[in-house]
């Protein structure tokens, strides 16, 4: 790492920020902002209030900082502003609700915001283009409105997951922008949040990686996170609750702080989702040779995964992944490779895998059912994974898209994702069920597509009933096949030999008599 010498006339960030850093105040109608800061207050911008950005803005307010949120959806931040919480996210309610108006605030006012913080994160989204390439246009100009904001000296930070370069871009443009070279410095501060667990990520994370080629600016982020790397947070009686303590770990927890180049940390974010989108699809590809010989995944993850080296987790064979960073991470990712020169042919790979995953489910329904024009299936689960309401790239809903082709009709459930999914299927293709018994009444086959905790507490015997043709077909590994046969349900699952219950087909008219047999 460089170490720039300080310029003359430029403050030099310390432990403890000094309040003469939030001079140059200019209008502002939220009085609260006006108050003046203790010692080790900082205050921080944070640009974009999608999944990413909302859950840092409320992390950093919890670990003490002021935080201003800034969106330019003024009805996004009018909402936020009533204390309205868009998405499902465990304890970010809980942490809008402790910090909103208090050290928390969003605003449409980006100028405002960058002239009031030390550091200004830019977390807006950053979509695929058509060639795979990423679209960097919302953090361009971005860089351009905090250019012309600036007045003392600031960091900014990419949270945003970009392709390697985005940090010198970031910095091209503040300058072209009139942003004077020594009032800032950019660096790159990858985020590594699960949707669904994104708050005890970030508050229990793995690492924290800051790229940046001065230690000035190093310094200045690093900051931000104190309360997590010195272990204060921890400490603290009104803690969030993190995940349990690995029995490995000595003393109380304190997060692992790794200062990289920017081109480094940029390259790490990538690689990191590309590593974990390949040891999917790498268990996808073994549950398939499952199949073929007659052999049982889970003990094979079991035996694979007590390897130390290995590890046990993301060894969940599945429908393939989904999400909005993975697929979307392994096409930039390659993109990025292209363009300086490399094959990187494993990651096309990785892509061609997950893809077939859908497609031998597919295949896997029409094994169980024949023919499926006409059919009538209840699928359990929309998200693309447990945990969330995201359905982008969910698999279950390419799922059930090529289901409705296929001539079937479908009825849905989720726990969370359906008013979201409502959008997708917006001409009533989908019908939408109550609950997971309302799902599937009647129908020919019960399809779980997202692995929530919730479905694998079903009353087996009741799903029997309620089922037209005793059919289970599971993307996702929910349910052990001996129960299964137990129950009388033929069971298809990933990597697992077929259940085939020698139990006849239930009719719902039959209840009656079955609620005999199973009471006899
Ligand atoms: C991911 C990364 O984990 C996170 O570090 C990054 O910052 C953002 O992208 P997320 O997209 O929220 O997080 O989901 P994740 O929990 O990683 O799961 C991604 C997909 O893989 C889901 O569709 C999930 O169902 C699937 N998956 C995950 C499997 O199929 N098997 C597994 O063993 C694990």
């Amino acid at each position: 790492m460089q170490v720039s010498a300080p310029s003359p006339g430029i403050l030099l960030p310390s432990k403890n920020l000094q309040p003469t850093y939030l001079l140059g105040w200019g209008p502002w109608t939220e009085n609260s902002w006006r108050k003046p800061l203790g010692n080790d207050e900082m205050r921080i911008a944070v640009v974009g209030s999608g999944y990413v950005g909302l859950v840092a803005g409320a992390c950093f307010a919890e670990l003490g900082h002021n935080v201003f949120v800034v969106d330019n959806d003024q009805r996004k931040v009018a909402a936020l502003q009533r204390g309205e919480c868009p998405i499902h996210e465990k304890f970010l309610p809980e942490l809008l609700q402790r910090h909103r108006g208090n050290r928390l605030h969003f605003t449409s006012d980006l100028a405002a915001a960058v002239r009031r913080s030390r550091i200004i994160f830019i977390a807006v989204g950053t979509p695929p283009r058509e060639d795979g390439d990423v679209d960097l246009s919302y953090v361009e100009s971005v860089a351009e409105d905090i250019a012309g904001a600036i007045d003392t000296y600031k960091v900014v930070v990419e949270k945003s997951t970009v392709p390697v370069y985005t940090n010198a871009w970031v910095r091209r443009i503040m300058l072209l922008n009139g942003a004077p070279p020594e009032l800032f410095d950019v660096a790159s501060n990858p985020e590594f949040l699960r949707e669904g667990s994104a708050v005890t990520d970030f508050l229990y994370p793995d690492r924290i990686v800051i790229g940046a080629d001065t230690t000035r600016c190093a310094d200045v982020v690093a900051e931000a996170y104190r309360p997590l790397t010195d272990g204060s947070y921890y400490e603290r009686t009104d803690v969030i609750p993190g995940p349990v303590a690995p029995a490995s770990m000595d003393g109380p927890f304190k997060a692992h702080l790794l200062e990289t180049s920017t081109k480094s940390a940029e390259l790490i974010k990538h690689a990191s989702n590309a590593f974990l989108a390949m040891k999917i699809s790498f268990v996808n590809a073994v549950a398939s040779m499952c199949e073929a010989v007659g052999a049982d995944i889970e003990q094979v993850c079991e035996g694979i995964g007590s390897d130390s080296r290995i590890g046990r987790r993301f060894l969940r064979p599945g429908v393939g992944y989904g999400g909005s960073c993975f697929p979307k991470d392994l096409l930039a990712f390659r993109a990025v490779a292209r363009e300086s020169g490399l094959h990187f042919g494993l990651l096309d790979e990785i892509a061609r895998v997950n893809e077939e995953q859908r497609l031998r489910f597919l295949r896997k329904v029409k094994k169980a059912l024949w023919t499926l024009k006409g059919k009538k299936l209840g699928v359990l689960g929309l998200a693309f994974k447990n945990g969330t309401d995201d359905i982008r790239e969910s698999p279950a809903i390419a799922i059930v898209k090529s289901l409705l082709k296929e001539g079937c009709s479908v009825t849905a459930y989720d726990p969370a994702a359906m008013n979201r999914a409502r959008e997708e299927f917006p001409s009533g293709s989908v019908k939408f069920a109550a609950d997971a018994y309302d799902a599937i009444t009647g129908a020919d086959a019960c399809l779980i597509l997202t692995e929530w905790e919730d479905f694998s507490a079903l009353d087996l015997l009741r799903i029997r009933k309620l089922l037209r043709y005793p059919i289970v077909i599971d993307g996702r590994n929910l349910f052990k096949p001996a129960l299964m046969l137990a129950a009388g349900l033929n069971y298809y699952s990933v990597g697992r030999a077929d259940v085939l219950s020698s139990r006849p087909s239930v009719a719902p008219f039959q209840n009656q008599a079955i609620e005999q047999d199973e009471a006899a």
